[in-house]
């Protein structure tokens, strides 16, 4: 069956892209998350992994469908810097385009190109806050 080796393919995929976000903070250099603790890293990298997911879903032209969004601010930031009004605002209307994003799954068909705009607006905050993962957040843009 084709689909099941897609899936257990994109599985592995995930796991790999998950255990190589949990080595990237925002110098670049390893960090290791608290288990207990929900942190805004352990949800960036979640999302990076869901996003992995939707993004092999867009590839293969499968329905997507996500059943958790993750939402950013309910993490406990690394820094004070991520407590600030310029920071929390960017979060906040990356998340209204997230929501929007995910929303309209639903309804119309993903393509690369809604992906990708998702996809660039991390890229954006990253830019200005972290650029750590950038490289990491690259490898989901669909070419
Ligand atoms: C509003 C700004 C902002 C947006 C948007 C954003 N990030 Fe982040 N991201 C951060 C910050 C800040 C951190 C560091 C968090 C910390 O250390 O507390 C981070 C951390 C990460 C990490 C490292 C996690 C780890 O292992 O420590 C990854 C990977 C990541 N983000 C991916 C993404 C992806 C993928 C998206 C889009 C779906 C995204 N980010 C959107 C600000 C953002």
């Amino acid at each position: 069956m084709p689909d099941f080796r897609f899936s257990s393919l994109s599985l592995i995929v995930i796991v790999m892209m998950t255990a190589a976000v949990f080595l990237v903070a925002c110098s670049g250099e390893p960090e290791q998350p608290e288990p207990e603790e929900l942190t805004l890293s352990v949800l960036m990298a979640q999302r990076t992994a869901q996003m992995a997911q939707i993004r092999n879903l867009v590839v293969s032209g499968d329905e997507v469908v996500v059943e958790h969004p993750v939402l950013f601010e309910e993490g406990v930031p690394s820094d004070e810097r991520y407590l600030q009004e310029d920071f929390i605002s960017a979060q906040q209307a990356f998340e209204e385009e997230y929501a929007a994003f995910i929303r309209k799954m639903n309804d119309v068909r993903v393509d690369a190109e809604k992906f990708n705009a998702v996809v660039s607006s991390c890229i954006d905050c990253h830019e200005r806050y972290c650029p750590g993962p950038i490289r990491v957040i690259n490898n989901l843009v669909i070419r």
